[in-house]
């Protein structure tokens, strides 16, 4: 009998919660489904990602919130697919960071893993960053291990992509998992579905037509790189705290007193442009930067969809022949690696084996990742 696993992702662009059953050697997905936030919930967790007032009180209904509807939804992909819950041994619950620190040794996922499993009555996985955070890491990136244990290839290099509100890289050197790492390169929809909702009302810049209509502005361009976060060396992470609107507007105002200001470039389409090429040119860095000289790379997450930006990034990294496509070409739509490789985790939780990457997350060593409600 197929042990399934249920993954479940959250992440910083706060779009919804994706849902993945899975079984693994062979990857198998038997089904997903998205679940989009409440709207008052979707404002609520995203204003607990920064300081505020009375937070323990409003996190702790939030993180009520949030576990009721990830165990309705479980619920549901499991009565609508039909799915043998004696074959699902385990949920592998992220749940939504609203807090992530690494300068100060934590970081706070929410989303009550004791209700999932009094919902479902399958016992949950969750905190998976603590641990490696415990042992001196980042916490993350945590999803390169998966990547390399699905996507590695003997012969050729291999680059995934996940562009979801924040990009990072996994660098699959070709036979060689020692040598694999990764790390987070910047925001990728964070800033650009932020800035776009506000002058567009949409959520997000559908295929990157917006941007597409901008040029990005130079001396902006290099203000927002100025970030201390760029010129970090990895092992580093980051999330809503180094980069949001907030941020964006202070950067913004600060150009416009720059001498290098020039009115006619002050469209919103330009900024946006701007953005787009802010995620572009951090990611080309990482790949020029890392030992792989050339090979393939393969996007996931929402922002695989954006094809202005996979067409900017195609021709940044034209260089040296990098291909760059969606993972669909690795046979698992950009939609669910990252649910997917929650599934994973709860999986190597469920046999005792280590999930992190020290090299990657600048832990001290491997560890299992996680903690289990058990029913
Ligand atoms: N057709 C599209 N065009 C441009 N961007 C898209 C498209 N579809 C999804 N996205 C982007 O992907 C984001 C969601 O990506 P996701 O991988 O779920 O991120 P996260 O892991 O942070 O939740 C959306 O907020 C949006 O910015
Ligand atoms: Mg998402």
């Amino acid at each position: 009998m197929t042990t399934i696993y249920i993954g479940v992702m959250t992440g910083t662009s706060m779009d919804g919660v994706d849902f993945v059953a899975a079984s693994f050697d062979p990857l198998q997905i038997h089904a997903t489904l998205t679940m989009p936030f409440d709207p008052d919930l979707r404002d609520e967790l995203m204003a607990l990602t920064l300081p505020s007032d009375n937070e323990i009180d409003r996190m702790g209904k939030a993180d009520v919130a949030l576990a009721s509807m990830i165990g309705n939804a479980i619920n549901q992909l499991i009565a609508e697919n039909n799915l043998d819950k004696s074959q699902i041994k385990a949920i592998g619950s992220h749940g939504q960071t609203i807090r992530h620190r690494p300068e100060h040794g934590f970081t706070l996922q929410i989303g009550d893993p004791n209700i999932i499993t009094e919902i479902t009555q399958i016992p949950v996985i969750s905190d998976f960053r603590r641990r490696d955070m415990a042992a001196g890491g980042q916490g993350a990136p945590l999803v390169p291990a998966f990547h390399q244990a699905l996507f590695q290839h003997p012969t050729i290099h291999r680059v995934i992509l996940n562009l979801g509100g924040i990009a990072n890289v996994s660098l699959l050197p070709a036979g060689n998992p020692e040598g694999v790492y990764g790390f987070d390169t910047g925001p990728a929809n964070i800033l650009m579905d932020a800035w776009c909702h506000r002058y567009t009302g949409q959520p997000y810049d559908e295929n990157g037509n917006w941007a597409a209509y901008g040029q990005p502005i130079r001396s902006l361009l290099d203000r927002l790189q100025a970030h201390d976060f760029f010129s970090k060396e990895p092992p580093k992470s980051t999330g809503r705290e180094d980069f949001n609107l907030e941020w964006l507007d202070e950067q913004i105002s600060d150009w416009r007193n720059d001498i290098e200001y020039n009115e006619l470039e002050d469209t919103p389409e330009n900024i946006q442009a701007t953005l787009m090429k802010l995620t572009t040119r951090a990611i080309k860095k990482a790949i020029y930067r890392s030992p792989l000289d050339t090979g393939e790379v393969y996007v996931c997450g929402g922002g695989a969809y954006n094809s202005h930006l996979l067409e900017q990034l195609r021709w940044r990294l034209r260089k040296h022949n990098w291909s760059v496509q969606t993972s669909s070409a690795l046979g698992l739509s950009p939609t669910w690696v990252e649910a997917t490789a929650f599934a994973w985790l709860a999986m190597r939780f469920d046999h005792q084996l280590s999930a992190n990457l020290p090299a990657v997350t600048g832990a001290s060593g491997y560890r299992i990742l996680g903690t289990i409600t058990a029913v």
